[in-house]
Formats: C-alpha cells, sequence, structure tokens
C-alpha cells in the first residue's frame, strides 16, 4: 500500500507488537508507527524536518542544502518533501559519483535534488575548500545538518511522545528507539515521562552518540534510564550478514511489519537479546519508535546484487 498523502495524516498509529519472543519472555510490546507516516518522508524523518520546513516555507529561504550519504534516508526524505513543498534541494553526497542503478541516488535525481558527491575524506571537513565552494552558490538556502539533527529537528522529534501520550494511556516502562545523529533520541528525552526510561540502539559502533544526545537534548543531566547501546554485533553502520537478513525475514513474517536493516532490524536483534538475558526484565510494558528508513530495503538489494556480482561474500 503506498502512503502518499500530503500532509500526512497523524497521529502515526500505535499498535500491539504480536511477536512470540515477547510472549515467551513475558513483556507486553507496542510500536509507534511513524514508519506508516508517508512514503518519500517517513519516520522520524518526517519529525525532525517538519519545523525545519516550516522554517523555509516562513522566511525567504530558496531551498534547503543538506548532507548525507549515497544511501541515506535522510537524504531521501529531504529530496522528497522539497518536492512535494515545490521548494529546491540540495544534497552534499559522501560517495564515487552518480551511479543510476542505485535506487536511493535515482530518487533523489527524479525528486529534483541538485547532487554534489564529494570523498570521504572531504564530507568529514565542511572547512573543506571544496564544501565551502560549493555552499557559495547558495547563500540564500536554510542548511540543515547531516540527518536533520539540529534544533527543529529535535523540536519535531518532541512530539513523538507528546502524541503517544495524547493518543493512548499505556505507560510504557522503557521506550526503544534507534540512534544515528542521536536528534530522535534527543527530543524523546525532552518529552519522555520521568517514569519511563529509554533505550537508545546505535546504529554505529562508537559511544560517542551519548555525548551528542545529552547535548542536543539541551537537558542538565541524562535520566538515570537512559541507556546508550552502541552497534556492537554485526560490524558498525549498515553492516549486515545472513543472521541479520533471516531475523529481518523471520520478524516481518511473524508481526507483518516491516523492517530496514541499517537501524530497526538491529534495534529489534539486540532487544531480543536484552529480553533473553533479563536487561529488559520479565513483566516489562515496551515501545518501540519505528523510525522508518524502509526506502533502505530497495538499497541493500542493490548492495546485495553488486556484491554478488563482484564475487565479494559479505
Ligand atoms: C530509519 C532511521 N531510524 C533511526 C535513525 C536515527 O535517528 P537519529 O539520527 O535522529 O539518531 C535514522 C537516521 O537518522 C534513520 O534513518
Amino acid at each position: 500500500m503506498t502512503r502518499m498523502k500530503w500532509p500526512p495524516d497523524l497521529p502515526s498509529p500505535v499498535q500491539p507488537v504480536h511477536w512470540s519472543l515477547t510472549v515467551e519472555c513475558g513483556i507486553k510490546m507496542w510500536v509507534k508507527r511513524d514508519d506508516l507516516i508517508h512514503d518519500w518522508v517517513s519516520g522520524n524523518k518526517y519529525r525532525k524536518l517538519k519545523y525545519n520546513l516550516q522554517k523555509v516555507k516562513n522566511s525567504e529561504y530558496k531551498g534547503i542544502l543538506t548532507f548525507g550519504g549515497a544511501f541515506s534516508n535522510h537524504l531521501y526524505a529531504v529530496a522528497g518533501v522539497c518536492k512535494l513543498e515545490g521548494i529546491a534541494s540540495v544534497g552534499i553526497i559522501r560517495g564515487d559519483g552518480f551511479d543510476p542503478a542505485n535506487p536511493t541516488l535515482a530518487f533523489y535525481k527524479s525528486a529534483g535534488m541538485k547532487m554534489y558527491f564529494v570523498s570521504r575524506t572531504e564530507y568529514r571537513s565542511i572547512t573543506d575548500d571544496i564544501i565551502q565552494n560549493i555552499l557559495i552558490n547558495y547563500p540564500d538556502y536554510l542548511i540543515v545538518p547531516e540527518g536533520g539533527s539540529n534544533e527543529d529537528g529535535v523540536l519535531g522529534a518532541s512530539e513523538i511522545m507528546h502524541e503517544f501520550y495524547s493518543q493512548c494511556d499505556i505507560q510504557p516502562d522503557y521506550v526503544l528507539v534507534a540512534g544515528g545523529t542521536g536528534g530522535t533520541a534527543a527530543g524523546i528525552l525532552q518529552s519522555l515521562k520521568p517514569s519511563t526510561a529509554l533505550r537508545v540502539y546505535g546504529a554505529l559502533k562508537s559511544d560517542y552518540l551519548i555525548q551528542e544526545i545529552h547535548r542536543l537534548s539541551r537537558l542538565e543531566q541524562l535520566p538515570s534510564g537512559f541507556r546508550y547501546y552502541p552497534e556492537t554485533i554485526f560490524g558498525g553502520y549498515a553492516r549486515w550478514n545472513q543472521e541479520l537478513l533471516d531475523f529481518i525475514t523471520e520478524f516481518e513474517s511473524e508481526t507483518g511489519i516491516e523492517i530496514d536493516h541499517i537501524y530497526n532490524a538491529k534495534l529489534l536483534y539486540a532487544f531480543k537479546e536484552h529480553m533473553k538475558n533479563g536487561v529488559i526484565p520479565s513483566g516489562s510494558r515496551v515501545l518501540w519508535i519505528h523510525t522508518g528508513g524502509l526506502q533502505g530495503k530497495a538499497g541493500l538489494r542493490y548492495r546485495m546484487h553488486k556484491k554478488q556480482n563482484s564475487g565479494i561474500v559479505h
């Protein structure tokens, strides 16, 4: 089913998750389906772009300029939202160049995004001459950081829990969310009731994100129930193996909920371990925020196909 209504219908649904493992472990689980918000601007991307978009519409800005990789959910959503709103978009992309077979890049292009490809080293340094020479051409564009995790992004993400509390009276003990640049977790922290603990499952190996979430949340202290788990199971950002792919297939067929391999599958896999070893104790009530990222499934198929054809076994 396609979801193209713009602006989208909110609130996003809250549903019970029918997963036998939660029953075995004595855990009640619900999901907030932000993945259903919109096909182009899905999940936490809608949340983080909402106020950035408002800023562009209410000002003299001519467009949005932002950053990301060749498979980025964020760039995909920026390209999509700008097309829906008739706003110009520019992407500074970490990557080798345009490949029309890459479905994510093909979407950026079809949505009208102006693309600049830079090397990984250049990408890491915003002060690099190459990036500065691009930025100089767009003085009247709103510059949004990678992942959309600026102040307006955090404000939008804070609405996830406000919306949840106003749509149902479930009182979760734990909220689970995936972490990449930290803005979503920071927004959730701003609006979480003190009786609920936030568990952030990182997509990256490093635990640098703890400081970033703290900084973006503007809280004096991270609450005692906050925990961050870096990605130590599958080897880091965007890496996968057959075990992860099998887990995705099983989870999707059992629950009927599609998940991406970079963020939500890894969260759920680590959560599965936490249920089994009692890190999340029996009797707990858990709310998982589904942050979308499903466009990445086409990107994964493309990458698998490329690997097969190059003879590399992952
Ligand atoms: C699908 C998905 N889930 C979760 C995240 C992590 O969100 P954040 O970058 O705000 O930590 C991202 C990336 O930003 C994402 O694309």
